[in-house]
């Protein structure tokens, strides 16, 4: 006999239609699909391999599989809520195909095992793209960044002028935050890349398996080596949404700072039309919609990390069913990191930089102070004297309402009489970036060799 649910027999009473909702996670699943059957495929291999099915039976399975991989590609698979979820709408769906062979499928494995592995490969192949995605990312950046590396800008602290830096030395900055969230996908990659499958409920099964060629055909790097930890370990999970929340808050600091950036009052780019939107009431405003949305969105991926982290928070062993809730805060954590990396790859290259307002306001903002007390430095006066001479001279031309590059020599010599003409090259904000020349500094050739750098490494 095999009724709608598999383990029907212990029961005198059918499930109430409200308990079927609340616990049916078929809605949702059915996405694992493809994997679920993926891993079907490859336990029904290993257990024939190893004498527990027969040649007929893999046939058959592999034979009914086809099938059903295209009533699913071609949107024809009727999901059943009264199957409670994919692997038994699967299960069930071979069964009604091929009869006996479709009911031994699920000999030596549990549904414990079944569901971890299937997230698992899901995941892994989630993980690759987004691991490519934000590599092209990069590239994006690393292709704005090469026509500005002598294009300067205020850099600021606490949002105040601080030093002149290229817009270019300000985007290798993201370069190298999206590096580190690619290492951090790669590595937790490594680590998603275990299988479960063997363990079956949570001790292990009593089936001559061998879950290391079953780990082969899939592709996993090793297998869990504990059945307990196996059907329970969601470590995985909450790693990737880890690396994905500390990525879209990366995705939410360069948000603000374009945000800003297009304000008028700042003026330092725009952001093409197709990227922005118009207000229904204010004719005269174009909005920076997609990176605002960005920034909000990062609320999303980091209320999914707090709903894993509290998941699993003092879930006994082995496996419960609130794992069963570790799905749509993954699948929307993903969504969400590829439909971003991608919106956002194709706005950098519909980015207008404007020099101009980007050096005026480097002018206006008494940048260069800090190449002035070094200068001083040099000269021999310690550093904090300098920083003293500097400031007294910064509050002359502030009173003035000029740079200090504006102010005469005999001026700037009445603060130091060792201050000479060659001043004047310090001053400026392309002599500033010129002389930051060390590894991680500003200066145009140190950029450059950044670029060359993350070129290489990117491919
Ligand atoms: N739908 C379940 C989940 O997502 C599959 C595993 C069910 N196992 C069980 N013992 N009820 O976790």
């Amino acid at each position: 006999m095999y009724d709608n649910k598999t383990w029907s027999g212990r029961f005198n009473e059918p499930m109430s239609e409200l308990v079927k909702k609340y616990t049916a996670s078929i809605d949702f699943d059915q996405r694992l699909a493809l994997c679920d059957i993926q891993g079907s495929l490859a336990h029904a291999q290993m257990l024939t391999e190893s004498g527990i099915l027969t040649e007929k039976d893999l046939t058959d399975i592999r034979q009914g599989m086809e099938e059903i991989i295209q009533l699913i590609n071609n949107n024809q698979m009727n999901w059943s809520i009264d199957l409670e979820d994919v692997h038994m709408n699967v299960e069930k769906m071979l069964t009604e195909k091929i009869g006996d062979a479709g009911k031994r499928l699920h000999t030596g494995r549990s549904r414990n095992d079944q569901v971890a592995t299937d997230i698992r490969l899901w995941l892994r192949e989630e993980t690759d793209i987004i691991i490519q995605l934000i590599a092209d990312f990069q590239v994006a950046l690393l292709t704005l960044a090469e026509n500005h590396t002598d294009t300067v800008m205020p850099g600021f602290t606490h949002l105040q002028v601080a030093q002149p830096v290229s817009f270019a030395h300000h985007l290798l900055a993201y370069v190298e935050m999206f590096g580190r969230d690619r290492e951090r996908f790669i590595d937790a990659r490594a680590r998603i890349n275990r299988m479960p499958l063997g363990a079956a409920a949570l001790a292990g099964t009593t089936y001559p398996i061998c879950r290391e060629r079953t780990a082969e055909l899939l592709q996993f790097d090793d297998v869990c080596q504990n059945s307990l930890d196996a059907v329970s370990d969601r470590d995985f999970a909450m790693e990737f949404t880890a690396a994905a929340s500390i990525m879209m808050i990366h995705f939410s600091r360069l948000s603000e700072e374009l945000i800003l950036w297009m304000s008028p009052r700042v003026g330092f780019i725009d952001i093409a039309d197709r990227f922005c939107t118009g207000s229904s009431i204010m004719p005269q405003k174009k909005n920076p919609d997609v990176p605002e949305l960005v920034r909000g969105k990062s609320g999303r991926v980091i209320g999914h990390l707090m709903g894993l982290l509290t998941l699993m928070k003092s879930q006994p062993l082995a496996y419960n069913k609130d794992n069963q809730e570790d799905k749509e805060p993954l699948f929307d954590t993903v969504d969400t990191l590829i439909n971003t990396l991608r919106i956002y790859t194709e706005m950098m290259a519909g980015i207008k930089v404007k020099p101009e307002n980007m050096k005026s306001a480097v002018l206006q903002g008494y940048a260069t102070a800090t190449d002035l007390a070094d200068y001083l430095v040099k000269k021999g006066i310690p550093f904090r004297d300098s920083h003293e001479i500097v400031a007294r001279a910064v509050r002359h031309a502030e009173e003035k309402s000029c740079g200090l590059e504006d102010l005469e020599l005999s001026v700037l010599q009445s603060f130091n009489s060792l201050i000479e003409q060659d001043v004047y090259e310090i001053l400026t904000p392309e002599g500033s970036l010129k002389a930051r020349n060390h590894i991680g500094g500003t200066a145009p050739e140190q950029v450059l060799r950044q670029i060359m750098r993350w070129r290489k490494i990117l491919g």
